[in-house]
């Protein structure tokens, strides 16, 4: 079993696949980053696999594949087949901005895959075009059906940003509600990547916001994950994720892979411990002590604080992690 410094039980990994993006996101990488990882640093699947299974072993039964944007990877069902031949009933699931999705959505299905959060911010055309960078909508929303289509759960993310598309929340819940997905709305995390100019909404702005059309009743949040969960009378929840509270740092049950190997404990900071040289030899023994290592230093919470000072902006890119 795997335990932090901190006694939490860690049984979900998040691993990166790459950290290219079709997309430009504001908050994430509005431009394109001065250094791509070389792609012969990338861990290949097998390599990636060989430590996912030291996981499985220690109990993970969560696995989620991120990016930048997994669907960039060629052949991503076959690492997903890989993770569910090895052991059944392991929840894996994917996020990704979809724009890629139309066309695969059934082949990810049949590896195995379970549930994908996929990233949509507003839908208006040229409001996801000023957020992405890019005319990204219809395919994204064409995504959408299709996962919802072949039978996938899916949940979206959306980031409501000030005088962009948080004047969109209605619509976006609304939209979420009519195909039974939940929507999570994302609290900005101010990072040294992102548009400086971009400001976000604190969880309680958004809720306000929802309130003034509808009665909520407060959930709580759902096992280990970020989100605070909020019912409609109708029944249909939402969830507000908002990391400047640090409430759900003390439930913290993941860890993160990045696609050149580095395990990295905590969202918010940059420390990290390489496997790549343990996993390129074949080398179990040694990435289980890196893994071991980085569980022994886990923080207890991250530090986005309702104020930042400037000097103190996360390091962290959001395109290295998936979120
Ligand atoms: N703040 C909040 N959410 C972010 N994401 C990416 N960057 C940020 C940020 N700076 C979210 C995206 C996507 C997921 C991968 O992470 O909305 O859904
Ligand atoms: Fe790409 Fe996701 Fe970052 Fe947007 S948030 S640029 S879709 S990795």
């Amino acid at each position: 079993m795997l335990i932090d410094g901190f006694g939490r039980r860690i049984n979900y990994i998040r691993v990166s696949v790459t950290e290219r993006c079709n997309f430009r996101c504001q908050y994430c990488m509005p431009e394109k980053p001065f250094f791509w990882v070389p792609k012969e640093n990338l861990l290949t699947f097998e390599e990636l696999f060989l430590f996912l299974k030291v996981g499985i072993d220690e109990g993970v039964d969560k696995i989620r594949i991120t990016g930048g944007e997994p669907l960039l990877r060629a052949d991503l069902d076959k690492f997903i087949r890989m993770i569910n031949d090895y052991k059944d009933g392991i929840d894996i699931a994917i996020t990704t901005n979809a724009y890629l999705l139309k066309g695969i959505a059934n082949k990810l299905k049949d590896a195995g895959l379970k549930r994908l959060n996929i990233s949509l911010d507003s839908l208006k055309p040229e409001i996801a075009q000023q957020i992405a960078q890019k005319d990204v909508l219809k395919n994204v929303l064409e995504g959408i059906e299709e996962a919802l289509k072949v039978g996938l759960k899916v949940k979206i993310n959306s980031v409501p940003l000030k005088g962009i598309n948080s004047n969109e929340i209605i619509e976006l819940l609304e939209y979420c509600k009519d195909k039974k997905m939940q929507i999570r709305f994302i609290e900005y995390m101010e990072n040294i990547h992102a548009n400086k100019n971009i400001k976000g909404l604190y969880g309680k702005e958004i809720v306000d916001e929802i309130r003034k059309k509808y009665h909520l009743k407060k959930i709580g949040r759902e096992g280990n994950s970020p989100a605070f969960l909020y019912e409609l009378e109708d029944g249909y929840r939402f969830g507000i994720i908002d990391p400047h509270k640090h409430d759900f740092c003390e439930s913290c049950n993941r860890i993160r892979l990045t696609a050149e190997g580095n395990i990295i404990p905590c969202l918010y900071f940059d420390e990290a411990m390489s496997i790549a040289q343990a996993v390129k030899k074949g080398d179990v023994e040694a990435a289980s002590e890196v893994l071991r290592e980085v569980l022994k230093n886990k923080p207890e919470k991250n530090r986005w604080d309702e104020n930042p000072p400037e000097k103190e902006l996360s390091n962290r890119a959001f395109y290295q992690t998936g979120g």
